[in-house]
């Protein structure tokens, strides 16, 4: 199935002169990735740095460089925002930052900004010293009163040498913030908690019993959920692939650990999705010592862990509960069953094994009075779009 989220979307992307510059082209291959058309526009100091073939080689558009030229269309600056959902600045520089603060349109970048009327991201990248410096708070302050949306930037080496808060956001979370903006989603203003991943039950410091769950299910589906603009808390087993920073995270081991997890954050939440395969066993006893060989062949005794979704129905109210189910067979009834037995509104049923890898993923979503609505083959990102998009429905 194609990558549809960004399909027939129009996006602005404005650069600046960081050195991050040289991170920006590969914003565009996501956004295109996803549908998206994108256009260009260049401060001056970004022209520096780059050349627009670059950027005009990758967008397919002319780059804007000037406020003194004309494109067939009009005006430039006028022009290029028309029809976009949104205006993504990335890298963005203190200068940038400040020009925007004080209304400024000095150049195309700063006058385009201005003519748009949608949501603006912007993805700082600086020094940490200027980044940390007063009047540089204030401007980024003033625009997020103004309805800018920032991507922090992330901690680290920076390129002039220093170490600290000042490089560019993960490429990731800055396209992640832009389909936010761009899809204005049917979860603004809920908390979803999702869970994911596979939990590890201990028999001695060193064994556990598991399971295949990659945990990529469970973060694609946290990803998802902010995308179509809610605030997400992740709960997930210790394997899973890189968190976006605008994701809250908690770290689990074991199925214990995760119901403890999962009531604590039930609290806040408006909808809870268990994608997470929790182990139904666990080893009677965890050794203390490693288990050494001489020991000898020897049974494992294992008692039943509690079942996470039923153990919290009483707590359900007027929250949307949904589950996942993954079965080897009668996928459709035992799913039906699950889904009654602990009082759920919906559960996505998956065909094992491919449930558990990273690939395509295809299933059903079905509801109490036994409906079920097919989820056609895509990748885990834009299964978990078109899932949410029937549950918001
Ligand atoms: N689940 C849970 N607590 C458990 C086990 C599972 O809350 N101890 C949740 C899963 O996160 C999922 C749903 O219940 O949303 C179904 O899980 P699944 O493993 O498919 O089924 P089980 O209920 O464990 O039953 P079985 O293993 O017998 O198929």
């Amino acid at each position: 199935m194609k990558k549809d989220f960004l399909e027939g979307k129009k996006v602005v992307l404005g650069v600046t002169g960081s050195i991050a510059i040289y991170k920006a082209p590969e914003i565009i291959r996501q956004l295109r990735d996803l549908g998206c058309d994108v256009h260009v526009v260049m401060s001056p100091g970004a022209q520096q740095f780059m050349t627009p073939l670059v950027f005009q080689t990758l967008s397919g558009h002319r780059v804007l460089l000037s406020p003194f030229e004309m494109g067939e269309e009009g005006i430039d600056h006028i022009e290029v925002s028309r029809g976009a959902q949104a205006f993504i600045i990335a890298p963005a520089t203190a200068n940038i930052i400040g020009k925007l603060a004080a209304g400024l349109a000095d150049d195309i970048l700063t006058a385009s900004v201005l003519a748009h009327e949608g949501p603006v991201v912007v993805a700082p990248a600086m020094n940490v010293r200027m980044w940390k410096n007063a009047v540089v708070k204030r401007n980024v302050e003033e625009l997020k009163a103004k309805g800018f949306t920032f991507v922090d930037p992330g901690s680290g080496y920076l390129a002039c040498g220093e170490e600290g808060e000042g490089r560019l956001a993960h490429i990731d979370d800055i396209v992640l913030e832009i389909l936010r903006a761009v899809a204005s989603g049917p979860f603004k203003g809920k908390r979803i908690l999702v869970t994911g991943g596979a939990t590890r039950e201990y028999l001695d410091p060193v064994r556990f019993l598991t399971n295949g769950s990659t945990g990529i299910m469970g973060v694609e589906l946290a990803k998802a959920s902010y995308a179509l603009g809610a605030d997400v808390t992740l709960i997930t087993g210790p394997l899973h692939p890189r968190v976006p920073s605008q994701i809250n995270v908690k770290e689990i081991v074991s199925a214990v650990e995760m119901l403890e997890a999962v009531r604590d954050e039930l609290e806040s939440a408006d909808v809870l999705i268990m994608s997470a395969a929790v182990a139904d066993f666990r080893p009677d006893i965890i050794e203390e010592r490693k288990i050494k060989k001489d020991r000898g062949n020897f049974t494992l005794n294992l008692i039943r862990t509690e079942d996470i979704l039923k153990s919290i129905q009483h707590l359900k109210k007027n929250r949307l509960f949904v589950g996942f189910s993954a079965e080897t067979h009668d996928l459709f009834e035992n799913s039906l069953k699950k889904l009654r037995d602990k009082g759920l509104d919906f559960i996505v049923a998956n065909k094992i094994p491919e449930s558990f890898g990273s690939g395509e993923v295809s299933g059903f979503l079905i509801s109490p009075d036994g409906k079920k609505q097919e989820i056609s083959a895509s990748d885990k990102f834009h299964f978990a779009v078109h899932l949410l998009k029937k549950i918001s429905a």
